[in-house]
């Protein structure tokens, strides 16, 4: 008999793996090496930790079995969707139970003439989206990895579209979710406005799979474009890029996408993806029209405004293939990088300010890397106050280490400073919770505690997230 020891108690290995079987059936049970290891770590840094053993369950009512089991042991569960968040939000430190939704991954219904969709939390959004072409339709906010929308919707991901269409969060209708004790409730509804009391639906999205766990999700879509052009225009420096930045939203313009990268993430894109673009610091764009002539009009009101900001090259209409292999090549970015860097140790920052703040954000980053000696690249969903920046140095080079924990640390200050955020789309996960108290204040940290200890009292969902040892 194995007892498996945890901070929230302890429960027997072989009795838990034995009430699995009995719920979803013996092949969907797994305590092998090999499957307990494929979800031991995320694409973060972070080092990962093998659960003890992993379940593949297909109906919501096996969800709800499950946790109803585990709230009674104590066991740790954790939601598994696609693995490729990057703040080690998945990682089970604790061990315990792995929930991998790869066979709930079903689109269940298109609503077509109210441009949504509901679906299972395993389905892909690459996959979700290629079906959704053959009605006009796609979910927006565009995470670059291949995520889950479980995942997405527990992380309340983003990206590269957010600019024009929102966060998850802004794309999402209703839930249906298992809470910690096997209960299954359903949040929000179909209706785009909605003002029914607390909004559970957003309590549940970006909580990292800590209060309940999302089995299904109605999710709002938008029409494919019809015109659309991209842009890419370089700037002297970063600042410049960022001042553009500031230009091109404040005026009213929407693009549909506004992303920065500096030089040495620039010289990356040429050589890895066989791009050409002039090496310096980069806006990458993309605006979507109603008609070719509105597109038009558009874009030669952003060229003035780079010009104001000393833009020395700009390319619009770039075909639609170009623009494809533009996109591919940004949403590449951060893995090209890891490969870039074979066997070296490196950190990923993630945070936001408002627009205005933008440009001394983007500053003072660069300033404290040239304080430290340390290059690393800045890029980032510029159109919307985020910037990423990724250090790598070798891993046991302690110096480095502490000097990129140093950047980490000012960039998260700065942000906070600035009125904005430690992370804006990546999560707390492993890495941000240092910095929860001062972003919240003990008072609403108290809150988010007595939130968790009430939907979850046993401490059993993906404890050691967000909020620490709860
Ligand atoms: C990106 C990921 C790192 O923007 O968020 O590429
Ligand atoms: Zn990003």
């Amino acid at each position: 008999m194995t007892t498996i020891q945890n901070p929230q108690g302890s429960f027997e290995l072989d009795a838990t793996i034995q009430a699995l079987q009995a719920i979803v059936g013996p092949e969907r049970v797994s305590a092998t090496e090999s499957d307990r290891d494929q979800h031991a770590r995320d694409q973060s840094a972070h080092p990962g930790r093998l659960p003890d053993v992993v379940v593949w369950p297909q109906t919501t009512a096996e969800v709800s079995a499950i946790m109803r089991h585990a709230n009674q042991v104590g066991a740790p569960v954790v939601a598994w969707g696609a693995g490729t968040s990057i703040e080690g939000n998945p990682i089970p430190v604790h061990g315990g139970i792995v929930l991998d939704f790869r066979d709930m991954n079903q689109i269940l219904k298109v609503h077509q003439n109210d441009f949504q969709v509901t679906v299972q939390p395993g389905i892909l959004y690459k996959d979700m989206n290629e079906s959704l072409a053959r009605y006009g339709l796609f979910f927006a906010p565009d995470p670059g990895a291949n995520a889950s929308i479980g995942g997405m919707v527990a992380n309340n991901a983003a990206g590269i579209r957010t600019v024009k269409y929102g966060a998850t969060k802004d794309n999402v209708l209703a839930l249906e979710v298992v809470l910690a004790n096997g209960e299954v409730i359903r949040t929000g509804s179909r209706s785009i406005k909605q003002s029914a009391g607390y909004d559970l639906t957003h309590l549940f999205i970006g909580s990292e799979g800590t209060l309940g766990i999302v089995t299904e999700a109605t999710l709002k879509l938008d029409p494919l474009p019809e015109h659309f052009s991209a842009v890419t225009a370089a700037f002297p420096t970063v600042n410049d890029a960022a001042e553009a930045v500031f230009g091109i939203i404040g005026s009213g313009l929407g693009p549909a996408a506004l992303e920065l990268l500096d030089t040495k993430t620039v010289t990356l894109m040429n050589t890895e993806e066989g791009i050409d673009l002039v090496i310096a610091p980069n806006l990458f764009m993309e605006f979507n029209g109603a008609s070719e002539a509105a597109l038009n009009e558009e874009l030669s009101m952003v060229e003035n405004i780079c010009n104001e900001s000393a833009c020395r090259h700009f390319q619009a209409g770039v075909g639609r293939e170009a623009r494809n292999r533009l996109w591919q090549a940004r949403h590449r970015a951060f893995e090209v990088m890891v490969r870039h860097h074979p066997n070296q140790a490196y950190l990923l920052t993630d945070a936001a300010v408002p627009i205005s703040q933008y440009p001394v954000l983007v500053a003072a980053t660069d300033d404290i890397m040239e304080e430290l000696n340390l290059r690393g690249y800045i890029l980032g969903h510029a159109g919307d106050g985020n910037m990423h920046t990724a250090i790598f140095f070798p891993a046991d080079d302690a110096e480095a280490r502490a000097k990129t924990e140093q950047i980490n640390s000012h960039i998260v200050q700065q942000s906070l400073a600035l009125g904005g955020t430690s992370t804006g789309e990546h999560g707390v996960g492993l890495g941000k919770q240092k910095y929860m108290e001062q972003e919240h204040g003990p008072i609403a940290m108290k809150l988010m505690r007595d939130l968790k200890a009430l939907l979850d009292p046993n401490g059993i969902l993906n404890p050691g997230k967000v909020l620490g040892q709860t």
